[in-house]
C-alpha cells in the first residue's frame, strides 16, 4: 500500500478474451501491491473466459456485444455509456481485439492503457511472435503504452524483453512474453496510481521527469 493512503485508483478494464491480464490486475490489487480496484469488466463479446473471471472476483462483467451492436459507432456509444456509469478513473484495455472509435479514446485521453506483445514501436497489429520469429529478431517483448486513436502508437511506459532463444516457437514466446504482461502490467497501473507517471500532450512524465523512452525490464533467468 502507499503511504499517502489515497483511495484506491478506479479502473475499468476491457475485454475480448482469457483474460490472464485481468486476473494479474485482480491479484496485484487483492495482494495489496496494485492501489486500484477494478469496477467493472466490459467485454465485447459474451462468453469469454474474462466475464467468469470477474464474476468469480465479484466484479460486475459487461457485455457490449459488437456484433449485436451492427456498426463501430453504435458500439462505441454503447462502450461509451458503459464506461460513463462505471466512471473509471483509467481505462485498461487487455486483450481487447477491436479498435476503438477516436471518440472514445479522445474521452479518455492520458488516462487509457493497452498492453501490446512487441517490443513497440516493432510489430503494431497481430501476430507478433510469428513475425519477430520471422525477421529473426534477437529479442522480442511486450510494452504498456497510453492509448492513442493511432493503433498500438500511443507513448510507451514499460517493456518487458526476452531474448529469443534457439529452437523459439510462437507458444514458447507467447508464454515467456505473457509472464512479462502479468508483472509490468500491473506495475505500470501502480505507477500511475501513484502519480509517479502522467502523460501529458502525448509525452510520459516519471518521477517529475520527461520519459526519453519506457522503463525497459529484461526477462531474468
Ligand atoms: C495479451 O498477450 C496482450 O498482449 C494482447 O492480447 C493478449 C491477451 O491475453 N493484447 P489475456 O486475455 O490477458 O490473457
Amino acid at each position: 500500500m502507499s503511504a499517502t493512503r489515497r483511495p484506491p485508483l478506479r479502473v475499468a478494464v476491457l475485454v475480448s478474451g482469457s483474460g490472464s491480464n485481468l486476473q494479474a490486475i485482480i491479484d496485484a490489487s487483492r495482494s495489496g501491491t496494485l492501489d486500484a480496484r477494478v469496477v467493472g469488466v466490459i467485454s465485447d463479446r459474451p462468453g469469454v473466459l474474462a466475464l467468469d473471471r470477474a464474476r468469480q472476483a465479484g466484479i460486475p462483467g459487461i457485455t457490449v456485444d459488437y456484433r449485436a451492436c451492427g456498426d463501430r459507432e453504435a458500439f462505441g456509444a454503447r462502450l461509451q455509456g458503459e464506461l460513463q456509469r462505471l466512471d473509471p478513473q483509467l481505462v485498461v484495455l487487455a486483450g481487447f481485439m477491436r479498435i476503438l472509435p477516436a471518440a472514445v479514446v479522445d474521452s479518455h485521453r492520458d488516462r487509457m492503457l493497452n498492453v501490446h506483445p512487441s517490443l513497440l514501436p516493432l510489430y503494431p497489429g497481430l501476430d507478433t511472435y510469428r513475425r519477430a520469429l520471422e525477421a529473426g529478431d534477437a529479442w522480442h517483448g511486450t510494452t504498456v503504452h497510453f492509448v492513442i486513436p493511432e493503433l498500438d502508437a500511443g507513448p510507451a511506459i514499460l517493456q518487458y524483453r526476452v531474448r529469443i532463444r534457439p529452437g523459439e516457437t510462437e507458444d514458447s514466446l507467447r508464454q515467456r512474453v505473457q509472464r512479462g504482461e502479468h508483472r509490468i502490467y500491473p506495475q505500470a497501473i501502480q505507477w500511475l496510481a501513484e502519480g509517479r507517471v502522467v502523460c501529458r500532450d502525448g509525452v510520459v512524465w516519471r518521477d517529475g521527469q520527461r520519459a526519453s523512452g519506457p522503463e525497459i525490464i529484461d526477462e531474468t533467468g
